[in-house]
C-alpha cells in the first residue's frame, strides 16, 4: 500500500514539474512557464523566499533545487554559513558550501541573503571560552571581515546579528553579551558596515511580536540609529502555530518597526501543524509524550479538516502582510518543503510535521492555492 502511495507521489510531482516544461534542475526557468508563482504572484508587493538545506545548495535535491528555482527570487541557507560550519577553528574557513549557495541565488537572480554573522548558537566552541573582552572583540572583527568580506558585493542582506534579545526585552546572557555587554552587538553591526557598506543589514530574532521583546527590540534599533550605526531592517522570524501569536500584536510590531524607519522581514516563516507539548496546561515534555500518537497525530499525512485550518491561518498571515506591503521588503519561509522542515524535530523530535506550502513530494498544498489566490492579477 505504502508503494502505491509513494508511486502516485512521484506521477504527481512529475505532472506538477512537467507543467511549465521543465524537468530537469540544471534546466534554466525557461519563458513557457506562465504559471502563476509565489515570487510572481508577489512581485509587487515583497520578495518571496525559503531557507535551503545542504542538498538543495548542492542540487544532489534536484525536485528541490528545480522548485525553489520556480516559486522563490530569495534564499538564506538554513544552517551552512553559521559560525561553527564556516569558521570552525580560529584560523580555518570553509566556505565551498556557501560558495556554491552564493552561486546558485546568483544563477538565479535571487537576492540572497546570509544567515547569520553573530549568533550564540551553533557557533564554534571556541568562541564560548573566550572571557576577555579585548579578545572576543578581536575575534568578532576577524569573523565579519573575513565572511562578509569573503562575500562583498554578494550577499544582498545580513543577519548581522541574531537571537541578542530576552523574551522580556532584555538583553540576553550569552558569552558574547557576558564578556562585552551590548557593546559586541553595536561593533558588530559597524564592522559589517564597513567591510560591505551596500549590503543591506538587519536584527533578527524571534517572537518579535511579543510586546516586551517588541520593546526591547526598538531600543536596540534605536540605540544603533543614535550612534549613527548603520542597520537597514529588523527581522521576525515567525516561528508561528495555528492559534498563534495573535496577528494584532504582529501588526503592532510591524508599525512599531517601521516607525523607526527600518524595513520590516519576515525571516523564518513556518505554521506547527501539531500540538505544542508547551500549550499542554501543566504538562512537562516527557519521555511519555514523546513518540506519542497523541503529540504526532498526522504521521501519514494532513486530514484535509488541518489543511483547511493551515490554508486559512496563512491566508490570514498573508493578507496581514500584503496590507503592510509598503514596510515589509521579504517573506522567507523556513525550509522548502515538509520533509524538510526543522519541525519534524523540535520541539520534540522525529514528528511528522506540515508547516510549510509544499507537502512531501514537493506538491503545492491547499494553504499554498489559498495564498495564491489572494493576490492573483484581476482579469
Ligand atoms: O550536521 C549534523 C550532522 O552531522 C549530524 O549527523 C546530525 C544528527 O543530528 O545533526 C546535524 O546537525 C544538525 C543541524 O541542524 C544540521 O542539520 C543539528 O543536530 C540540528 O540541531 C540543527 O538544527 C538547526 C537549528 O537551527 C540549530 O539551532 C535547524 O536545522 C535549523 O532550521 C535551525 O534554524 C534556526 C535559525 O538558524 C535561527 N532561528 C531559529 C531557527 C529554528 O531553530
Amino acid at each position: 500500500m505504502r508503494f502505491y502511495f509513494h508511486l502516485l507521489g512521484i506521477i504527481l510531482t512529475s505532472l506538477f514539474f512537467t507543467n511549465c516544461g521543465e524537468t530537469n534542475a540544471d534546466t534554466p526557468l525557461v519563458p513557457t512557464d506562465t504559471i502563476p508563482r509565489l515570487k510572481t504572484n508577489f512581485t509587487n508587493a515583497f520578495t518571496i523566499g525559503a531557507a535551503l538545506n545542504e542538498a538543495q545548495i548542492l542540487e544532489t535535491d534536484q525536485v528541490g533545487a528545480s522548485l525553489i528555482k520556480k516559486e522563490f527570487n530569495t534564499i538564506t541557507p538554513e544552517n551552512n554559513m553559521k559560525w561553527m560550519y564556516i569558521h570552525p577553528t580560529l584560523d580555518s574557513f570553509n566556505f565551498s558550501i556557501c560558495d556554491q549557495y552564493v552561486e546558485f541565488g546568483r544563477k538565479n537572480n535571487m537576492h540572497i541573503v546570509g544567515h547569520a554573522l553573530l549568533w550564540h548558537s551553533q557557533i564554534a566552541e571556541y568562541m564560548n571560552e573566550v572571557k576577555d573582552s579585548a579578545l572576543m572583540a578581536s575575534y568578532i572583527d576577524q569573523h565579519i571581515r573575513k565572511v562578509a568580506g569573503h562575500y562583498k558585493g554578494k550577499i544582498d542582506t545580513w543577519d548581522v546579528v541574531n537571537e541578542a534579545l530576552n523574551e522580556d526585552g532584555t538583553f540576553r546572557e550569552s558569552n558574547f553579551f557576558k564578556v562585552m555587554g551590548p557593546s559586541y552587538l553595536e561593533q558588530a553591526f559597524r564592522t559589517a558596515a564597513e567591510v560591505d557598506p551596500t549590503a543591506t543589514l538587519i536584527y533578527n530574532d524571534y517572537n518579535m511580536w511579543k510586546p516586551e521583546k517588541r520593546a526591547g527590540a526598538v531600543k536596540l534599533v534605536k540605540n544603533l540609529q543614535e550612534k549613527g550605526i548603520k542597520i537597514d531592517g529588523v527581522g521576525m522570524q515567525a516561528h508561528w502555530s495555528l492559534i498563534g501569536p495573535d496577528l494584532k500584536d504582529v501588526e503592532n510590531s510591524i508599525l512599531a518597526y517601521a516607525e523607526l524607519g527600518v524595513k520590516v522581514m519576515f525571516t523564518e516563516l513556518d505554521v506547527t501543524a501539531l500540538p505544542n507539548p508547551w500549550e499542554l496546561e501543566g504538562a512537562e515534555v516527557s519521555q511519555n509524550f514523546e513518540g506519542s500518537p497523541f503529540m504526532d497525530p498526522y504521521p501519514d499525512g494532513l486530514p484535509d479538516s488541518m489543511q483547511v485550518k493551515l490554508a486559512e491561518r496563512y491566508s490570514d498571515i498573508f493578507n496581514l502582510f500584503l496590507k503592510h506591503q509598503d514596510k515589509i521588503s521579504r517573506v522567507t519561509f523556513w525550509g522548502v518543503n515538509d520533509g524538510g522542515s526543522w519541525l519534524n524535530n523540535w520541539p520534540i523530535e522525529n514528528r511528522t510535521n506540515h508547516p510549510l506550502f509544499f507537502d512531501r513530494n514537493y506538491l503545492p498544498k491547499p494553504a499554498y492555492h489559498k495564498v495564491m489566490n489572494l493576490n492573483q492579477p484581476k482579469n
